[in-house]
């Protein structure tokens, strides 16, 4: 039976999952892999200058600064664009290429991109194919996905699209589209995967500590997880659900929230400093109580100098 986790991935969560975010966690955690925003394919080859700017890791080997392997994500409904995408990507130094075909968003979904995919498998599968038949041999190409659009009924048929076409990674989102991030996530229909495909699957959704883990690995039949939002609510889980550490305590927790501030200062967010911060505080006061107190000390302030000492009045 699986009772340890193996693998883990951090998502991609557009917007907040930046480069300076993943570099952040990557530090602090044994990360096994960091997949990067999504790049939005349409109908032509997207410029270098934007694939760096959503992965600045490229121009180090497609590696964070604490040399965990980053791929990029694209997110596309366009087989030949998303193969000719694909072949940028790893020539830019992605390590192997992601698949979206999980976005739940508005604007995505009506240009046919995203979850609405998973309403046809046959478009994924020419995805997946054009995508996979395109880059080298050796490269990684995994695809995310959900457990349907509106339900689950498509779900083995969507997994078949993709093993048919060769990908050698699935990671399953635990929740169809309709359920949008509502608890809980349905891990036991990932095991059901894992019984009737042959593909390297990993878990994802819900998973905020050590204890849901377990749970999810044991439901979903692997050893293999992607953290999302619990990845930001505790910021050393990670190694948290690999049992090298217990849950980081507010005293380091703190310091670290004051190194990211000071990191956001100096990126080229700064304009969005208060923002950024406030964002990742909504996820921090999901599991610990002074990051709420913190939150509500500079959930009104304007000025950059004001809410930095803010920050250190809460060591
Ligand atoms: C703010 C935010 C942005 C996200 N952006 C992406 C994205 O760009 N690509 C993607 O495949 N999934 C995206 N997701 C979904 C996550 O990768 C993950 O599948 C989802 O949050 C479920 O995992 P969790 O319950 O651990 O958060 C996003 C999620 C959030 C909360």
């Amino acid at each position: 039976m699986i009772n340890k986790v193996k693998k883990v991935t951090l998502a991609p969560m557009e917007g907040v999952a930046d480069v300076l975010m993943r570099n952040l966690l990557t530090s602090i955690n044994c990360y096994d892999l960091c997949i990067t925003e999504f790049v939005r394919v349409v109908d032509r080859i997207v410029p270098t200058h934007i694939f760096h700017k959503i992965s600045p890791e490229l121009k180090q080997g497609g590696f964070t600064n604490n040399n965990t392997p980053t791929r990029v994500q694209l997110l596309g409904q366009e087989p030949h664009w998303m193969a000719e995408n694909a072949v940028k990507s790893i020539e830019l130094g992605s390590h192997g290429v992601d698949l979206n075909f999980g976005c739940p968003a508005k604007a995505v979904n009506k240009s046919k991109g995203g979850a609405v995919l998973l309403k046809t498998p046959e478009t994924i599968y020419q995805i997946v194919k054009s995508v996979k038949d395109s880059i080298p041999d050796d490269q990684v190409l995994s695809a995310k996905i959900r457990l349907g659009f509106d339900d689950a009924s498509l779900l083995d048929e969507i997994v078949s699209a993709i093993t048919s076409a060769n990908a050698n990674q699935l990671t399953i989102h635990a929740r169809t589209k309709r359920d949008g991030y509502n608890p809980p996530a349905y891990w036991h229909h990932i095991g059901e995967v894992s019984k009737n495909h042959d593909i390297e699957l990993y878990a994802n959704g819900e998973i905020w500590s050590l204890a849901d883990a377990k749970k999810c690995i044991k439901e979903a039949n692997t050893a293999n997880i992607m953290l999302g939002r619990g990845a930001l609510a505790t910021p050393n889980l990670a190694n948290v659900v690999k049992e090298k550490e217990k849950k980081m305590p507010w005293s380091e927790l703190s310091i670290l929230f004051n190194h990211y501030a000071q990191l956001e200062l100096q990126g080229d967010k700064s304009f969005y400093f208060s923002s950024r911060l406030k964002q990742w505080l909504r996820y921090l006061k999901l599991q610990y109580p002074q990051a709420e107190s913190l939150f509500n000390a500079i959930k009104l302030m304007k000025n950059k100098s004001d809410i930095l000492k803010e920050i250190e009045k809460s060591y």
